[in-house]
Formats: structure tokens, C-alpha cells, sequence
């Protein structure tokens, strides 16, 4: 068996260099990623070569740098196969904005974004450039298209800018840089654990324009659907509706109403190792809704609502259930109810949080209730929160396994 650091000590990455005064700052990269034992193959565009040489790259890697696909390295021409082949992830850093242009539109003008479009491997990106240019409408549509074909996106950070102005987007240094490839090319803690969430709301019909439905946004689901990806978990994301696209790599099952999403565990629960309910399910749905839009009238209107099957008390009642995570948003009394909940949902850890903090914000914070006690979460954004709440369920489910 080898040790983590061994197996790290094999990976190989592809650090692409492109034309911004950062560049100097890559070969800084290099250094440390070298002195960490990782295979550096450097490639470089034209324009990064006018901020920093091939020959300090090569010194720095110890292995000849690519900076052209018609250059004579390899005898078939085929430099971006071979390259993106031969390597766990590719890194851009600096991305310009050109570039970052170049990768959402799929161009393939030069060895490195030919490479990019050629490769079957993970690819990070750390932007670098003016304040306005990172902010242009331009340059933001598509670092969203990147973030949505599954690159991750490294930075930029706020600081002073080579131009002499002030704000977002410069490169994260050297050694941040270094550190997110060294966690990035850690085994995964979660590799081969099936993950099965619900998250966002359900829709209840009362009629075919109108509907109940509750204020979840589904961001907490979807920021732990992509925590749990990011340790190597498979996840299905069975989802009502949000307005939030999925996290790349999910396998998303939309619903609308309490009983699809219901129908939709039932049918994915056997695969689960863990499971966790997100959702805001409604608690009741209409007794009958009608199939023409209700026309208004000067009386009143009764609805007869039934109730909606607990969906999460369904899978901890399974004989042979995954390990359950259930939520709990409370406005008021939260220690009392959420403890209380754990105990009528018979299961092992249960979230809790107050709707007034919670439901569409960005930010939360969470009270996680287990075997052994309390356990605060403290307030942050979403993911950071996600990735705390699946570190906490990754010690459980160990223990328990
Ligand atoms: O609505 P309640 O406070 O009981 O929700 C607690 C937990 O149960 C949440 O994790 C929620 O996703 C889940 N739940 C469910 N099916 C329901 C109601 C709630 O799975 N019908």
C-alpha cells in the first residue's frame, strides 16, 4: 500500500502559461510543485514567452517546454494527444482573459487550447488581469460557462494590480496555488460512496397555473451534492424546482411534486450508502387538483390538503438503510424540535438551522445533532458549510462502517 505522500509523488501535471505579467509567478509554481515531487510538463503560449522564457521554465521543470504545436518535441505532430494524455490535471496559470475566452468557446488556435480541448483530465484555471477586464460581462459569462462544463476556477483575489489599480483579479499566489493542486491530487476520502440527496422545494398543483410551494432555493442541496463530488463521491441529486444549474458531475433527477420526489427515492434508494434529505418537502398536497384553471369567484375557496409521505422517515425505516442526514429549518425552539425530530426520524445525525438565517441565503450556519451531542457549524457561505457538515458525515459513516 502505497502512503498518500507516495501517491502523490507520482502525479503528473501540465501547468499552461499564457500572457500576463503573472507569468512570472508560474515559475514560482513550478518550483514548489517540483520540490513536492510532482512531474512539471510546462507548455507555453506565444504570448506568455514575451513575460518569461522557455529556458527558465525548463531549468525550473527539468524537462524541455512545448510552446508550439508544429514544434519538433514530438515526431507525429500529435503534441496536444500526447501531452493532455500524459497527465492527471492540466493548470492555466496565469489565464488570461483571452484565454479563458478561448477555452468557453472551444477554440483551438495554439498548442495549449488545442491541448485543453483535446484533454480527458481534470482542468483548473486561475485567472489573472485587470479589475475591469475581469469584471466585463464578457469575461463573467464565460468564467460561468467554464464553472458549468466542470472546470474549477482558482481565484482571483482582490489586491493591488500590476497597473497600479486596485481590486479583483489577481492571480492567488504560488503557494495557495500549490496547496489546491496538492489537495486536488489527495486520493479521494469518498471514492466509490454513493451518495443519494433531495434538495430545493416541491410544487404541489392546485390547479394548472397555480401551485404550493415553499421559499427553499435549493442552494444548501446543491453546494452539498458538490462538496460530496469533490471527495470523489458519486451523487444523485433528486431535485424540485430551483433556478440552480447542477453540480458537474451529478447524475440530476428533476421532480416537482412531494410524490415524484418520493417515487424518485423509492426507485434510487437501493444504490444509496448515504443518504440526505435536503429537501423542503411540503407537508401536504391537494386533495384533488383540478384539471381547468379555477375561475375566481365573489365567495370563498376550500382546499382539502393530505398529507404528503415523509420521504426521509420512509428510508431510515428501510431494513437495511443508508446512513441517514436529515435536516431540520425551525423559526423557532430549534434545539428542543431538532433533537426531538432525530429521535422520531430514527436517524444517526440531523442538520439544523433557522429559516430566518437560512432559506435563499448564501451564507448559513448549522447545529448538527448526533450520538454525541452538539456540534456548531459556524456561519459561512454555503459550500464551506457543505464541506464541514460532509467532513462531520464522513467521520460517522467510517465509524460506522
Ligand atoms: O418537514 P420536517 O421538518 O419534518 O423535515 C425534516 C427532514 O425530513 C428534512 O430532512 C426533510 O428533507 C425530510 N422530509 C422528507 N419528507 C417529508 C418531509 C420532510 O423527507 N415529507
Amino acid at each position: 500500500m502505497h502512503s498518500i505522500m507516495e501517491q502523490i509523488q507520482t502525479k503528473r501535471i501540465l501547468l499552461g502559461l499564457t500572457g500576463g505579467i503573472a507569468a512570472y509567478k508560474g515559475a514560482e509554481l513550478t518550483r514548489l510543485l517540483v520540490n513536492q515531487g510532482i512531474q512539471i510538463q510546462v507548455v507555453m503560449t506565444e504570448a506568455a514567452c514575451h513575460f518569461i522564457t522557455p529556458t527558465t521554465m525548463q531549468a525550473l521543470s527539468g524537462k524541455p517546454v512545448f510552446t508550439s504545436q508544429w514544434g519538433e518535441h514530438t515526431a507525429d505532430h500529435m503534441a496536444h494527444i500526447s501531452l493532455s494524455r500524459a497527465t492527471d490535471a492540466i493548470i492555466i496559470a496565469p489565464a488570461t482573459a483571452d484565454f479563458i475566452a478561448k477555452l468557453a468557446h472551444g477554440l483551438a488556435d495554439d498548442l495549449l487550447s488545442t491541448l485543453c480541448l483535446a484533454r480527458n483530465c481534470p482542468l483548473l484555471v486561475a485567472p489573472a488581469m485587470n479589475r475591469q477586464m475581469w469584471e466585463s460581462p464578457a469575461t463573467q459569462r464565460n468564467i460561468r460557462q467554464l464553472v458549468a462544463d466542470g472546470v474549477t476556477i482558482l481565484g482571483p483575489v482582490n489586491g493591488t494590480q500590476a497597473c497600479g489599480e486596485e481590486g479583483m483579479g489577481r492571480m492567488q499566489e504560488p503557494t495557495e496555488l500549490a496547496h489546491t493542486v496538492l489537495t486536488f491530487l489527495k486520493p479521494k476520502s469518498l471514492s466509490g460512496v454513493k451518495f443519494l440527496l433531495t434538495a430545493g422545494p416541491t410544487y404541489e398543483a392546485i390547479d394548472p397555473v397555480r401551485g404550493i410551494t415553499n421559499r427553499s432555493s435549493g442552494k444548501m442541496g446543491y453546494a452539498i451534492a458538490q462538496a460530496a463530488l469533490e471527495l470523489g463521491a458519486e451523487v444523485t441529486l433528486i431535485s424540485g424546482p430551483t433556478a440552480l444549474s447542477s453540480p458537474h458531475g451529478a447524475a440530476l433527477v428533476n421532480v416537482t411534486s412531494a410524490a415524484e420526489m418520493f417515487e424518485a427515492v423509492q426507485k434510487h434508494v437501493a444504490d444509496a450508502d448515504i443518504f440526505i434529505a435536503v429537501a423542503a418537502v411540503a407537508d401536504y398536497h391537494v386533495a384533488q387538483p383540478r384539471e381547468q384553471k379555477i375561475k375566481k369567484s365573489s365567495g370563498g375557496l376550500t382546499l382539502e390538503l393530505l398529507p404528503n409521505p415523509d420521504i426521509l422517515g420512509y428510508v431510515s425505516g428501510l431494513p437495511k438503510p443508508p446512513f441517514c442526514v436529515g435536516f431540520a429549518a425551525e423559526s423557532h425552539n430549534l434545539h428542543e424540535y431538532a433533537a426531538t425530530k432525530r429521535k422520531i426520524k430514527k436517524i444517526p445525525l440531523l442538520a439544523a438551522n433557522l429559516v430566518q438565517q437560512a432559506i435563499g441565503a448564501n451564507d448559513n450556519e448549522l447545529i448538527l445533532f448526533d450520538d454525541a451531542g452538539e456540534h456548531v457549524l459556524p456561519r459561512a457561505d454555503k459550500l464551506t458549510v457543505a464541506r464541514a457538515l460532509l467532513q462531520h458525515i464522513v467521520n460517522l459513516y467510517r465509524q460506522g462502517e
